[in-house]
């Protein structure tokens, strides 16, 4: 027999009320996506299929219009990912400044060991994104939504250190 975990809403209580005084400072519900959208992250980690037919119906939009929004911006994870979400830049210039020494570095030192996965313990995911508009402090590295620049290998121990 199979077990259908059921889905429990995001916008209850607290939650509902935040959404609805946010209603208040934006022309229209629709236009309130982002903002809902990072309670929905805010709430369970992640923005499931799920989540995305329920923000569509508070808002009034389709699924596939909220799923649109979610794809395009790559903060919003359309998976579970770790505690601790590590963003490091590597596009060309700051991979030419090292970056990828300070992927491996970050893979090592919070033990999710490749790209995308989350470590055993649930605390790190790392993953590599595109410029991050610190082109001159090689290599920023945004934890969560701390942003460290300069990073180099050997500062890692120290960052994930400080999020444990
Ligand atoms: S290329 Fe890395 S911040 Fe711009």
């Amino acid at each position: 027999m199979s077990v259908v975990e059921e889905y429990q809403p995001v916008f209850t209580g607290k939650t509902l009320d935040r959404l609805r005084e946010i209603f208040t400072r934006y022309p229209t519900k629709a236009a309130a996506m982002l903002p809902a959208l990072w309670l929905v992250q805010e709430a369970r980690g992640w923005v499931s299929d799920r989540s995305m037919v329920e923000v569509g119906e508070l808002l009034g939009v389709t699924p596939a219009h909220v799923r649109g929004v979610v794809t395009f911006y790559t903060m919003f994870h359309q998976h579970p990912v770790g505690r601790n979400f590590v963003q490091v830049c590597t596009t060309s210039p700051c991979n030419l400044c090292g970056a990828e020494d300070v992927v491996q570095a970050f893979l090592e030192h919070t033990g999710a060991r490749e790209l995308g996965a989350t470590s055993p313990d649930g605390a790190w995911t790392v993953t590599e994104v595109e410029c991050l508009g610190a082109c001159g402090f090689a290599t920023p590295v945004l934890v969560n939504a701390d942003f460290v620049e300069s990073v180099t290998p050997e500062r890692v121990p120290e960052i994930v250190r400080k999020y444990k």
